[in-house]
Parts: C-alpha cells; structure tokens; sequence
C-alpha cells in the first residue's frame, strides 16, 4: 500500500519550506511593528462556534467544515478559519477585563473543504489580525495598512494589488437595502442561473459577488447598500478613507463586494492582486463589532483581516520573490580519516554553538564527493581537516566563491567565517 496525501493538501518541502519561514518573518516583524501579539487557538473547536460565528448560511458553514463527532458525542470542526477562535479565547479568557483594547495575531492552517483548484486547497495557511475592543475606524485603516506592508515586504508592487474597500454598514441598513434588493430582483428571479436562484432567499447580496456572467448582467443596476448609509456609516467611512489616504494607501470603493462570512459591519474590504487567477484574493477582513455579544461576551466592536498565505507565495514568486532564500550554509567541513572525522564533529559543534550554520559528511564519501557537496549546498566556505595540519592546531579554510584558501588555527576559525 502507498500513502497518498489527501486531495487539496500539499507536502511543503525544502527548499520551498525556507520561503515559508522567511514569509512567517516577515509577518511576525511588521505585526511587532504595529504592536500585535501572537495568539495561537486549538486546531478545533465546537462546531456550534463556528455555525454562529461565521453564519449558517454561508458557503463555509453550510457545505465546506470538516466535521466530526468525538468520543463524547461532542460535534468538533477543524477551524476553517480562526476570528471566531480568537473571540471565543478573548471571551473565554476574560481579556476584556483585563485591557481594554487587545491587538492579536495568528499564523497557521486553516481547513475548508471547497474544490481544490489553483490557489484553493482544503487545507490551507493563513496569518492575520484581530484588534478588539475599539471602534475607531482609524483601527480599520491600520489593519488594512498591515496587510499591505506585509505584501509589499513580500516584494508584490503596488501595482500588483488592489486594495477594493466598502462598507457593509448594519444590520438594519442592510435589512431596509435587502428589502428593496429582493423588489429589483424578484420579477427576474426565473431569469437567473439555477445556482444563483437560492442565493436570492439565503442571502441575496452575494448575487454582487456571482461568477455567472448573466447575473452581473440582471445586476448591473440593482439599489446598492451605500444608497442606503446613515450618517454615522458615511463618518467612519469617509475618516477609513482620509486615513489611508494619509498613509498613502491606494483603495478602489467597491460599493459591490461582499464577503462570504456574515459577521461583518462596517468596513470590508479584500487585497486582489492581478498576478493570481480567477482565485485573486490575498486577503481579506473588515470591522465585526457584533460577533464578541454574538458570541456570549460583552458587547465590543472588533476589526481584522486573515491572507492566504499559498496565494501570497504564489504572487511573490511571480514577483521574483527577492529575499525568499533559503539561509546559506556558512561552512561545510571536509575530513575523511577517523582523526579528521572526529576533529570534524568537534569543531561543527563549536561553530555551531557560536550561531554559525555548519555541516560536515556522514556518508563515508571521498574528499572530492565531499568537496562536491559543499559546493552543492552552496557552502560559503569549505574547511579542510588534514591530518598533519590539524597535529599543529590548523586547518584550511577555503572561500567557494573566490577559491581563495588559507591556513587558519583551529580555534579562529570562526572568526574567519563568521
Ligand atoms: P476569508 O476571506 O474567508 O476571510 O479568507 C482570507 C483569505 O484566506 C482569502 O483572501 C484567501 O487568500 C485565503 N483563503 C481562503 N480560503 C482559501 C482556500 N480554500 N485555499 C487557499 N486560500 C484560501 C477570513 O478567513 C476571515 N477570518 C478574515 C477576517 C479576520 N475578518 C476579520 N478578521
């Protein structure tokens, strides 16, 4: 029997895993930068958390969780995603309380059981943020403002993104805009493809966001939501806005985008990049000041985004992913003979120790396969352990890229490559 990975997910292998820890880096820079702490949840959770959190009918709740019932006949979800997680802990863990704005981060891997395709797995990476306990919309333009830093740090242009932002308003806005959304649409209903039908009594904004092109064609003047903003909608609106703007951000309004998770308020907006396919969203977030009460905690308004971390690699390696590289090994050490074998294991451990990246063979090969290798791993030194020198206490060092070579004392070696 051989084992086959399951469909939608992937091995990540070296020396594509080094692109990921230099990506993870990154996120974990700029996240201190902005001030975010790391948060890390349970891979799963209660399947209820999520069925309430992200909406029952949504695409993600309603056919894509991986579900499961435990031995106590409890009914648990792998995360498809981790906000709802994250506010399950802030509320579980009483972080209200303690402070009263929290700023949190996560990266890891999320599980949607969608049709794996091109920049869509079934098990999947995503970082993002979560700050919770502020409604000034100044937070919306730092989490968006987050979210692009760490694209362009990832060496995607601006040009090679665009930031479409909107505003899903409230509830009740969006209660009197569905009203009017379902008079537009419901005369044409019969005209519409048979999947986007039962869109329109489940959640008839997602008609904006169809793939069928005959949709958007009934859609192209149906009411939209910021027909409908009150004044307080239009203020933090326009402030997201002036502060990006400030930040010089560009954004493009896309009074059309919706998301396909339900708890948004407010500010939504999603990073699409052109050097994708039909998959092109980066990321993705916006402001949930409902979900904490939702929930069961205290009422208390929240912002975030998540990026999918495949797809930002995909991007960056057609950006060239400069700086995506894998660490070079400093030195490789070369010793054949026993006495050389041992002073070998010896001196990696010290050079090690000193924080250096060092390997030496352990596969009995010739001095030559060895040198080989050295220059396969593409080693920035070769250090050559000759019995005779090493009886005075030297080696030879020798530079791979200029082929310069030197006798060095042992115990400056590091020195010399370091
Ligand atoms: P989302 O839009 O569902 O939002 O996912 C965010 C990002 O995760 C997407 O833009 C995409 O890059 C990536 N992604 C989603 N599904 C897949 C998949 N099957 N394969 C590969 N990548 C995928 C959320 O998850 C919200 N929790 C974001 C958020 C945080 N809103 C507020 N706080």
């Amino acid at each position: 029997m051989k084992y086959q990975r399951i469909k939608g997910t992937f091995d990540i292998l070296p020396p594509e895993s080094a692109k990921w820890v230099y990506l993870e880096q990154i996120v974990r820079g700029v996240m201190e930068r902005f001030n975010y702490k790391e948060i890390r949840t349970p891979i799963f959770e209660m399947t209820e958390l999520f069925a309430r959190g992200i909406g029952e009918g949504t695409d993600i709740v309603s056919k894509e969780m991986f579900s499961f019932t435990d031995m106590g006949d409890r009914n648990l979800t792998l995360r498809p995603e981790a906000t709802a997680s994250v506010v399950r802990a802030f509320t579980e863990e009483s972080l209200g309380k303690k402070a009263p704005l929290h700023k949190l981060y996560y990266i890891g891997p999320m599980f949607r059981q969608e049709k794996p395709q091109k920049g869509r797995q079934r098990q999947f990476h995503q970082f993002g943020a979560e700050a919770i306990g502020s409604n000034d919309p100044r937070v919306d333009a730092e989490i968006i403002a987050i979210s692009v830093m760490i694209l362009r740090e990832c060496g995607i242009a601006a040009d090679d993104m665009v930031v479409a932002l909107n505003s899903v308003a409230t509830p009740e806005i969006r209660a009197k805009h569905r009203e009017k959304l379902l008079e537009f649409v419901e005369p044409m209903r019969s005209e519409f493809p048979a999947v986007d039908q039962e869109k329109i009594d489940r959640n008839p904004l997602r008609l904006f966001d169809s793939k069928e092109s005959r949709t958007a064609e009934l859609m192209a003047n149906a009411p939209l939501l910021n027909q409908f903003y009150d004044d307080d909608v239009k203020r933090d609106f326009a402030t997201v806005q002036e502060v990006l703007s400030a930040m010089e951000i560009p954004f493009e309004l896309d009074p059309r985008l919706v998301r396909g998770l339900d708890y948004y308020t407010r500010t939504a907006y999603e990073v699409r990049s052109g050097l994708l396919g039909a998959q092109d969203a980066l990321c993705g977030g916006g402001r949930y000041d409902l979900l904490v009460e939702e929930l069961g905690g205290s009422p208390t308004p929240a912002v975030g985004f998540a990026a999918g971390m495949e797809r930002i690699m995909l991007a960056a390696e057609k950006a060239g992913l400069p700086g995506f590289a894998e660490r070079p090994l400093d030195a490789f050490l070369v010793a054949v003979s026993d006495e050389e074998r041992a002073a070998a294991v010896k001196l990696a451990h010290q050079l090690r120790s000193k924080g250096l990246a060092v390997d030496l063979d352990y596969l009995d090969r010739s001095m030559k396969a060895q040198m080989k290798e050295a220059s396969r791993q593409s080693a920035r030194f070769a250090v050559l352990m000759f019995e005779d020198e090493l009886k005075a206490g030297m080696v030879t060092v020798k530079d791979l890229g200029s082929g310069e070579q030197v006798g060095v004392a042992l115990d400056t070696v590091a020195e010399r490559i370091g």
